[in-house]
């Protein structure tokens, strides 16, 4: 296999990918030959960068903008690739938000929001991809460190992303015969716009990177790289497992 074009002619999409870890996956995807969906939700300005990027590198790119908390809004992001491409080899379900609160605050449209987005999504979502996706085709979702941990207001991410990982169990035994393969990443902290909207992030920053044995952040780089990665055939037997990427850091005990 030529490792540096490990996806020459693969559709691939990378919700969220106006910005963050999803704006380097999708253009990472690209760089090995991938033609890209670019999604974004309220950043067009930030999605058309990556567009941009994308066909600087000779790929194609299809622009959709869906909001991802409208069960309709995910089928019609599905519709827009299925027409465009007729087929999607790669589905990365990175886009995410949340009401940052703590648990005894945390109100139910809050809540609501944060479950559709997060993690209603993904099953619609893997659901449509499994009907466009040829054999050999992968899925992947973002997790993170809170979905068995707790930490600071992230009651309804850290909920939700445990939703996540366990679906991503259930749909990697039931599309293991359609040889559609299916992971999750479990990141650190990774210092991305996400985060600033925690209170006292700096602080939190600053623990965690002293804190973490390898003594640096995780970039999005790291992030994508175990992307390519996991969503090519030379991961055809890591299936419906979590991989975590942190440094070393939830190895040490508090
Ligand atoms: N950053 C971290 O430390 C960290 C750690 C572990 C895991 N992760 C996970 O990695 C993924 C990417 O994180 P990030 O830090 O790169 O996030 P980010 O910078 O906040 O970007 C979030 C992305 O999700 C999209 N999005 C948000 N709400 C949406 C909605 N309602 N409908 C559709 N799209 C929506 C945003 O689109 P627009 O901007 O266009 O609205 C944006 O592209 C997430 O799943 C996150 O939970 C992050």
């Amino acid at each position: 296999m030529n490792r540096t074009r490990r996806y020459e002619g693969k559709v691939v999409l990378v919700t969220g990918s106006s910005r963050g870890i999803g704006q380097r996956m999708a253009l990472r995807f690209a760089e090995e030959g991938a033609d890209v969906v670019v999604h974004y939700f309220r950043n067009g300005e930030r999605a058309r960068e990556t567009v941009e990027a994308v066909r600087a590198l000779g790929r194609e790119a299809l622009l959709v903008k869906a909001n991802l908390a409208e069960a309709d809004k995910v089928g019609a992001l599905f519709d827009e690739i299925e027409q465009h491409f007729g087929r999607l080899d790669v589905y990365v379900h990175n886009a995410a938000s949340g009401r940052n609160r703590r648990a005894m605050e945390l109100d139910l449209k809050g809540w609501e929001w944060t479950v559709n987005v997060n993690a209603r999504a993904f099953l619609l979502g893997a659901q449509r991809a499994a009907r466009m996706m040829p054999e050999g085709g992968a899925m992947l979702a973002l997790s993170s460190l809170g979905a068995d941990r707790v930490f600071p207001y992230y009651t309804s991410v850290g909920a939700t992303k445990a939703a996540i990982e366990s679906m991503v169990r259930y749909f990697a035994v039931e599309l293991a015969p359609q040889r559609i393969n299916v992971n999750a990443i479990s990141a650190g902290g990774v210092r991305t716009g996400a985060l600033e909207h925690f209170p006292d992030m700096d602080e939190t920053w600053r623990r965690m990177e002293e804190r973490i044995p390898y003594h640096r952040m995780v970039t999005p780089d790291d992030v994508a790289n175990l992307a390519l990665f996991l969503c090519s055939p030379e991961a055809e037997m890591i299936r419906g497992q979590v991989i975590r990427i942190d440094g070393g850091l939830t190895l040490i005990t508090p």
